[in-house]
């Protein structure tokens, strides 16, 4: 391995540089090879001259590690199967990109990126036959074959710190306060973030929703003695006779948000609660990653170089049991890693008494 290319693909999230960083100083500290970062994604590919930059260890000068975004950029809307033509259509731009990484003249690539990503740089890897690894990341933590991805653990540090500051003007003026997270398939940063922040009803994608159910929850927390209450809804959560709340942008695309703006008229005009609506949105991709974030990187980037110095690529690195994993692009599931609903942090929610909006 003498020349290797890394990128970031798709939504960004804190703990990207931390893994291209690491990536960089194993490559070469390790192996001796050369590093290439490609900018914008596969983006950077299609572009002539393509667009990417020599990493060497005097790019990382000791800030770069605790930099939220990514020093190399990402686009999550630039899937070169059906990238958008300019005129309303798609068309398939893979060639130009695998013809841009023949002209890097790389050995191998790593590509950080979520599950889309992930699919996308395995199917140009198999087509232009370039040894690939990839290193999972999304703030939804929803990749198959690994516990965590990079951005998670920050997302839900973010989540949590903003319900502590929810709490205390909820008491103040005796009103529900409902936050609405991200979490587009999978409601993994909605559950973790409530219960470590303490909210009596947090509400899923993996569970429609009864707003009779959240009702009664907050009669109860009332009856309790306690004046507020705090409520965490995914931006996919959706009642049992509804559909996710999204809307689109001029272009069509089509993003989610406004679930939060949903659950909380539902509440007021159910309980005759005051009520108030916090919509977390991007600041969970940004900011200076955790240290828990830093160390998933760091371990997922020297652990993606090991494999491609080895050989071994056609695999996505992961975390499992408290320690890194690698598993075959092939052998990763189809769709999203959703709550587990019988798992340790459903049946956790459910024995703090947290209502998961079903009953
Ligand atoms: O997939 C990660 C994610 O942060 C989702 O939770 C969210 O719906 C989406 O990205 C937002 O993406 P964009 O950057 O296009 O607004």
């Amino acid at each position: 391995m003498k020349r290797l290319g890394v990128l970031t693909s798709g939504g960004d999230c804190a703990g990207l540089n931390a893994a291209i960083r690491a990536v960089v100083k194993r490559a070469i500290t390790g192996y001796g090879a050369e590093v290439v970062g490609i900018l914008q994604g596969t983006k950077g590919l299609m572009e002539r001259p393509v667009l990417a930059r020599p990493l060497d260890l005097s790019v990382f000068t000791g800030d770069i590690l605790r930099q939220g975004g990514t020093m190399l950029g990402t686009v999550n809307t630039g899937d070169p199967f059906a990238f958008p033509d300019g005129q309303g259509g798609f068309a398939d731009r893979s060639d130009e990109v695998i013809d841009g990484i023949r002209q890097l003249g790389l050995d191998a690539l790593i590509g950080i990126g979520g599950d889309g990503s992930m699919r996308i740089l395995r199917r140009l890897a198999d087509q232009g036959g370039l040894p690939f690894v990839g290193i999972p990341k999304t703030i939804d933590n929803d990749v198959q074959g690994t516990e965590l991805c990079i951005g998670y653990h920050t997302a839900v540090a973010t989540a949590v710190e903003a319900l502590d500051r929810l709490q205390p003007t909820a008491a103040s003026h005796h009103r529900v306060m409902v936050l609405e997270v991200m979490g587009r398939d999978a409601g993994h940063i909605a559950l973790a973030s409530g219960i470590a922040g303490g909210a009596d009803v947090v509400l899923l994608p993996e569970i429609p929703y009864d707003i009779q159910a959240v009702a009664r929850k907050l009669a109860t927390v009332k009856e309790e003695g306690r004046n507020h209450a705090l409520v965490v809804c995914a931006e996919a959560a959706r009642p049992i006779d509804g559909a996710v709340t999204t809307h689109a942008d001029p272009g069509g695309t089509v993003h989610y948000g406004g679930a939060g703006q949903v659950v909380g008229a539902e509440i007021a005009q159910a309980t005759g609660a005051d009520v108030r609506v916090t919509v977390l949105g991007h600041v969970q991709r940004g900011g200076m990653p955790t240290s828990v974030d830093r160390m998933l990187a760091s371990a997922f980037g020297v652990h993606a170089v090991d494999l491609a110095a080895a050989g071994r690529t056609g695999r996505m690195v992961g975390w499992r049991d408290g320690d890194t994993t690698d598993t075959a692009l092939e052998d990763l599931g189809d769709g999203p890693r959703c709550v587990d609903l019988n798992g340790s942090q459903a049946r956790t929610a459910r024995g703090l008494g947290i209502c998961l909006g079903d009953r």
